[in-house]
């Protein structure tokens, strides 16, 4: 007769938006999930702030306060991370692999925070760290990046990384919403961070790119190196400019390899892009990630990039991961970052700006604004006048220049009396 597999004990901490849904697809797919991984998988615990309050489908027997308990029990092989934020979530993390759990977890700010500190508990205590869910929702993007191209070079990566913004940006040009009455329903809808402020700053965005640029140029690149612009300077006048010119507005993470292959980059700002371009119909809280790999060629990920239900399938991807090499054997990839490339600052990225401004309607004062450009070695791609009661609007857009280049151009542009107002800068990027 068949030996009876012992069932594996996952403690799940956070039942929030994203951990009830994990905890609904454990109970209802519960059969598949032991069919796949070869064993059951059971719900030993639930941790939670608030114990009293009603969640649907959840034995209220398994809710506890006592998330350091239920990590320590000595019996759970795999503690589900469903919290957010950095403490309490770190002890957590740090006690599961302690008490030889493997961890899940879609905790973007603690990776791009602490990432090496978690790969090396995992590591000394023999135990996984997956984190699919922790960049773009649903969407299959680390685990490709970290195990289908591993035999490649990833030179850039490139994309819509935040649903909230995605999601703010796209009503306020489809359907002329404000920007409060936009991240409100996003907030509704569960897109948005327990602090929006670090959907809408762009410290979110820039999580994400960290832990991206981190896998794709196998080099540790932490949060702070990460050059940050979120959308709250973004205007409804920005985005009918780039209407105007044939382009829209996203938020985008951007991580590249320098030319000569010696450092990378990583930053996230808006950014004006052709309606021609794929991005470009990224919807909602959609997100979509393009991977340029040097054999591969030009890869696109694209679909849910936040949501409960969504997410919950990224975490149980991981899950199942995770429990098939307990019953098999083997382990999750651990850190890559052999390669130590030096991350360069912002300056030094070489970039595009649309700049508008308000000048005097006179003559000389075009070419007076074209010297600034010229004297700061920035060439100009286009110019459009429109004149409005003695006052002129004009409209540059420049080719591509190091980003402290045009950063001075701008600061040297205010500085004219000709000049009575730089009405938005914005990056120019995917022509
Ligand atoms: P929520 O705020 O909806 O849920 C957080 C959960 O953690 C709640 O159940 C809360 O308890 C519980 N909690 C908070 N503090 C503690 C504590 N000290 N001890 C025990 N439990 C605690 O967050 P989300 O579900 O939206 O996000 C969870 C994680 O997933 C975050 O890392 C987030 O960045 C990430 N993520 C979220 C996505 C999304 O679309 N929402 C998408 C991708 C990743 P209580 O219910 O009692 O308040
Ligand atoms: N707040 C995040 C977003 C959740 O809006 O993209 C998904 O990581």
């Amino acid at each position: 007769m068949a030996e009876r597999v012992r069932p594996l004990q996952v403690a799940l901490l956070g039942c929030g938006v994203v951990g009830s849904q994990v905890a609904r697809l454990m109970t209802t797919h519960a059969a598949d999930l032991a069919a796949r991984i070869g064993a059951p998988v059971e719900l030993a615990g639930v941790a939670v702030r608030r114990p009293d309050k009603v969640r649907e489908g959840v034995d209220p027997e398994l809710v506890t306060t006592d998330a350091a308990g239920l990590v320590s029990r000595g019996d759970i092989d795999v503690v589900v991370e469903m919290i957010g934020g950095i403490e309490p979530a770190r002890s957590l993390i740090q006690a599961a692999f302690a008490n030889g759990a493997s961890v899940v977890t879609a905790n973007k700010a603690l990776l791009a925070k602490d990432g090496p500190l978690l790969y090396a508990a995992a590591e000394k205590h023999g135990a996984d760290l997956y984190f699919e869910a922790a960049v773009a929702g649903a969407i299959p993007l680390l685990r490709p990046l970290r195990e289908s191209l591993a035999g490649d070079k990833v030179n850039r990566v490139l994309g819509i990384v935040n649903g909230t913004t995605n999601f703010i940006l796209d009503r306020m040009e489809s359907s002329g919403a404000g920007y409060g009455e936009a991240l409100s329903e996003a907030t509704a809808l569960g897109y948005a961070e327990a602090d929006p402020t670090a959907d809408v700053e762009g410290f979110d965005a820039a999580a994400k790119a960290a832990i991206l640029a981190g896998i794709a140029f196998h080099t540790r690149v932490h949060l702070d190196e990460v050059h940050r612009e979120g959308v709250t300077e973004v205007t409804a006048a920005d985005i009918a400019c780039a209407r105007d010119m044939g382009r829209t507005v996203k938020l985008l993470a951007i991580c590249e390899r320098a030319e000569d292959g010696r450092s990378v980059t990583a930053r996230v700002h808006p950014a004006m892009i052709p309606l021609s371009h794929p991005l470009a119909s990224v919807r909602g809280a959609y997100n979509a990630v393009f991977v340029e790999a040097e054999a591969a060629g030009r890869l696109m990920f694209y679909g849910p990039g936040a949501g409960g239900v969504p997410t919950a399938s990224a975490v149980l991807g991981d899950l199942v991961a995770t429990c098939r090499n307990r019953v098999g054997g083997g382990r999750a990839p651990g850190e890559s970052a052999y390669a130590r490339l030096p991350v360069s600052p912002m300056g030094e990225v070489v970039t595009r700006y649309h700049i508008s401004l308000d000048v005097v309607d006179k003559p000389g004062v075009l070419a007076q604004c074209a010297m600034v450009f010229a004297d700061h070695g920035v060439s100009i791609d286009s110019v459009r006048q429109t004149g409005k009661d003695g006052e002129a609007s004009l409209i540059v857009v420049t080719h591509r220049a190091p980003d402290a280049a045009l950063a001075s151009t701008v600061a040297a542009l205010r500085r004219l009396d000709t000049v009575h107002g730089v009405v938005s800068i914005m990056r120019v990027e995917g022509e």
